[in-house]
């Protein structure tokens, strides 16, 4: 079995990390303008340190980013020279509702995704839309505290029927939270949760959790009943745990690793919540509030597939002595002493993925998308201002070989794969320019100096041999 003849090759980008404009087209604050670059990001992030406002102390990237927001039909036209045949974007809801909780949404913030759907549609590119991607709008966050209310679902789902409604013909493949597993790890980055002093967290972050699985149902429903062709899948920070040795309490511990991160799924893909975590609660003293018709419609309203991030697998030990820890997506991990890592430490294996794609799917039985998958790296044009990103190259042909052994030889089926930052953008965990995914090359540094001119890299005629021969040719 070989890929897919219709198999999605595309990129990824999230609205945040891209679009600036951060106060244009009536777009109100989301979370992710209020997140600065710099030391105390992640602590942000976090939830840990509230920070609720701009500050002229602190370097936010989200305002202006690579200016999408102006600049999309240029980057749109350099995808589609490429040969993307799918492009990842999302939505800011500020755009859609400013504040989040606005009786009518803001024409302007339709109309603009509208024409980038347009320039997307002229040139044969799908696109598939995460509806959120780690943004809240601030009002929100202050008003009820974000996902610690049960109203977001009223608001969430206000979204989706709007942006369902309007682009009903336009787009086919939608996902309803990004990696909907960090919200344990980045409850403030990824769901607007701020803690106060001594509160239980575990209770507030689960609680949270159960309103999203339930907003990511209910939007199912929705999508269904406006457009039943749509596809609606879930989006998980993916990537398999190892145990860091064969001793049985190593190997226990790697599996309940792998569950903190599937409870999401198994939940959005199998619609109940698994016994496991049911007894986890009850160890933890946390009891869910949950509504008659709850659990009816987690059962009703699965996923069609199931999308996830990969950059790297995890490495976990029971014995506390082991403790050299790497960096990686989101949240450290043990160092692997068997692979290699990038420049900011985060673990390169590419058999991981071919693990991952066949646990996720053994467990679920849904066909599969590959949304983020890259290398951040350093870039540095040469006298001419040429990029030869040959790093890059490497890492993509290595992990295309992987998922083209789990379809080819594992018999995984696998929609498509869209790799992540296809144009340089702004880094999550770092806020920085420098870390660079893209196979196009965006001048601006991590002070937001620069023309914002963008270049190809080495790696975009490469990525155009690649999707043009359906993977074959990967030299
Ligand atoms: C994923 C996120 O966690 O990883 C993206 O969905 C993020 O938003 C990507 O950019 C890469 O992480 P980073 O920190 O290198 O930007």
């Amino acid at each position: 079995m070989a890929l897919r003849k219709d198999f999605l090759w595309g990129g990824a980008t999230a609205a945040n990390q891209c679009e600036g404009g951060y106060l244009e087209g009536n777009k109100g604050l989301s979370t992710v303008d209020v997140i600065p670059a710099g030391r105390d990001r992640v602590s942000v992030m976090k939830g840990k340190m509230k920070m609720l406002e701009c500050n002229d102390q602190y370097f936010y990237p989200s305002h202006e980013a690579i200016d999408f927001y102006h600049r999309y039909k240029e980057d749109i036209s350099l995808f589609a020279e490429m040969g993307f045949k799918c492009y990842r974007l999302s939505i800011a809801w500020t755009r859609i509702f400013p504040n989040g909780d606005d009786a009518v949404p803001n024409e302007e913030g339709l109309k603009f995704y509208e024409n980038v759907f347009d320039e997307c549609l002229k040139y044969g590119i799908e696109p598939l839309v995460t509806i959120t991607h780690f943004d809240v709008p601030l009002h929100l966050v202050k008003t009820i505290g974000s996902w610690r209310s049960r109203k977001m679902i009223d608001y969430y789902e206000r979204l989706c029927e709007t942006i369902f409604t309007r682009y009903k013909d336009k787009v086919k493949y939608w996902l309803t939270f990004n990696e909907i597993n960090m919200l344990l790890h980045l409850p403030f980055g990824s769901s607007g949760l701020v803690f106060e002093k001594g509160e239980n967290e575990e209770a507030v972050k689960y609680q949270a959790a159960h309103y999203q699985l339930v907003a990511s149902a209910k939007a199912t429903e929705i999508a269904r009943k406006i457009n039943p062709e749509f596809k609606i899948g879930c989006m998980l920070a993916g990537a398999s745990t190892y145990p860091y040795t064969c001793a049985p309490e190593d190997v226990w511990k790697a599996m309940e690793r792998d569950r903190e991160h599937y409870f999401f799924v198994d939940v959005q893909s199998r619609g109940e919540y698994p016994n496991y975590a049911k007894k986890m609660f009850e160890r933890m003293n946390i009891k869910l509030k949950m509504e008659d018709g709850d659990e009816e419609l987690l059962k009703k309203n699965t996923v069609d597939f199931v999308s996830f991030s990969y950059y790297g697998s995890r490495l976990t030990s029971a014995d506390p002595e082991v403790n050299t820890q790497t960096a990686a997506n989101l949240f450290p991990t043990l160092r692997n002493p068997y692979l290699k890592t990038s420049e900011w430490g985060w673990q390169i294996d590419p058999l991981g993925l071919r693990i991952t794609l066949n646990a996720l799917y053994d467990r679920y039985q849904k066909p599969l998308f590959i949304v983020e998958n890259g290398l951040g790296a350093v870039d540095t044009p040469d006298e001419n201002g040429h990029i030869e990103d040959d790093y890059r190259i490497e890492y993509l042909r290595e992990h295309i070989v992987a998922f083209k052994a789990a379809v080819e030889e594992d018999g995984v089926d696998l929609l498509g794969y869209t790799t992540w930052g296809c144009i340089d953008l702004v880094s999550s965990s770092s806020g920085q320019m420098s870390k660079r995914y893209g196979f196009i090359y965006v001048d601006k540094d991590d002070d937001g100096n620069g023309t914002m001119k963008r270049s190809k890299k080495k790696s975009f005629y490469w990525y155009k041999k690649v999707i043009s021969s359906n993977g074959e040719d990967l030299e």
